[in-house]
């Protein structure tokens, strides 16, 4: 079991969650932050920090979200690890609760 980053962190990447981990398994992307899952040690001390509401535990990812569980785990592998937290994207607010941003995931 593992804490998973949706949808919502795309295009906001607050990263108030980096602040919080006691393991560092956060790893960031140009528009969005994972979770490594074979880091990830459950202590729930990120969902509560994102102002985005984007964090879930992996079973309680929202519907429809699911694909985020394997997103989490792929991009992870890839993607540098990142512990401090920075100011978040541009336009962070504007886009917090726009739906369907999955379309506007930067690799
Ligand atoms: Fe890090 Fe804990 Fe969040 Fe897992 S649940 S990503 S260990 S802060
Ligand atoms: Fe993303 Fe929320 Fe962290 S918007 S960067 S998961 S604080």
């Amino acid at each position: 079991m593992a804490f998973v980053v949706t949808e919502n962190c795309i295009k906001c990447k607050f990263t108030d969650c980096v602040d919080v981990c006691p393991v560092d398994c956060f790893h960031e992307g140009p528009n969005f932050l994972v979770i490594d899952p074979d880091e990830c040690i459950d202590c729930t001390l990120c969902e509560p920090e994102c102002p985005a509401g984007a964090i879930f535990s992996e079973d309680e990812v929202p519907a429809g979200q699911e694909q985020f569980v394997t997103l989490n785990a792929e991009l992870s592998k890839v993607w540098p690890a990142i512990t401090d937290v920075k100011d978040a994207l541009p336009n962070a607010e504007d886009w917090n609760g726009k739906p369907d941003k999955l379309k506007l995931l930067e690799r």
